[in-house]
């Protein structure tokens, strides 16, 4: 297995957006007389916007037409744009930036893979666009994670097939989806959670992590 490149999530294991996702479902949730539990939000992680919606409207018997559920989307993301909006470089999650470095010394190609359409803005807010040698976003896809379309994408855009592809991620859908691509899912966050029983490894964080490491004892787990 010769891995060549990296594929990231965003919300979650570069940036701690994903409370910032959270916060604004349950603000509007709560608008429609919804209580959301922090299992639900847990199970929304990594999912596109619209589908996270569907998620929330299943608490309800009430019939939304698509103009509402649009207008409920806005809503959650203009609180969404307002906490991002005020991102500045070094608020990304510890040592990533460091991490995206060492990968482009070691000639690691690197890619985005996140269902959001403010990707790109995230990115520029935390001065990260030039790290990366291709961008997926919520804008390339037609299908949410668990879905493996975003990393197939990710891997086309990269020229590399899946199986020399890492995806790092901190959701269950998305290490669902990184594992139907055919790529090797590494979850980032606590060692016991469940949601990466299936990834072929799992790291706390990049803090005291380099690339090369990382391939090391992901090979070691394989041999
Ligand atoms: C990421 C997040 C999800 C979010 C989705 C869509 O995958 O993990 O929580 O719902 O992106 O984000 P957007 O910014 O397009 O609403
Ligand atoms: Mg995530």
């Amino acid at each position: 297995m010769e891995i060549k490149g990296f594929i990231f999530d965003l919300d979650g294991v570069l940036v701690d957006t994903a409370h910032f996702h959270a916060e604004c479902w349950s603000e509007m949730a709560e608008g429609i007389g919804i209580k959301l539990s922090q299992s639900d939000l847990d199970n929304m992680r990594g999912v596109g916007r619209m589908d996270s919606l569907e998620m929330i409207l299943r608490h309800t018997n009430k019939q939304y037409a698509d103009q509402e559920k649009l207008k409920l989307a806005e809503l959650k993301n203009q609180c969404y744009l307002q906490k991002v909006n005020q991102l500045t470089p070094g608020d990304e999650l510890p040592e990533t930036k460091t991490f995206l470095e060492k990968t482009r010394e070691e000639e690691i190609k690197i890619s985005l893979g996140s269902s959001s359409k403010n990707a790109k803005l995230v990115l520029s807010k935390l001065e990260f666009n030039e790290l990366f040698d291709a961008i997926c976003d919520g804008t390339d896809i037609t299908k949410s994670k668990p879905d493996p379309q975003i990393f197939q994408i990710a891997c086309e855009k990269l020229e590399l097939p899946a199986q020399q592809c890492i995806v790092f991620e901190d959701a269950e859908e998305g290490i669902k989806a990184a594992l139907a691509a055919g790529c090797c899912a590494i979850g980032v966050g606590p060692k016991d959670s469940p949601a990466f029983r299936k990834a072929h490894y799992v790291i706390e964080g990049f803090e005291g992590w380099t690339p090369k490491q990382l391939i090391k004892n992901l090979k070691q787990t394989f041999s």
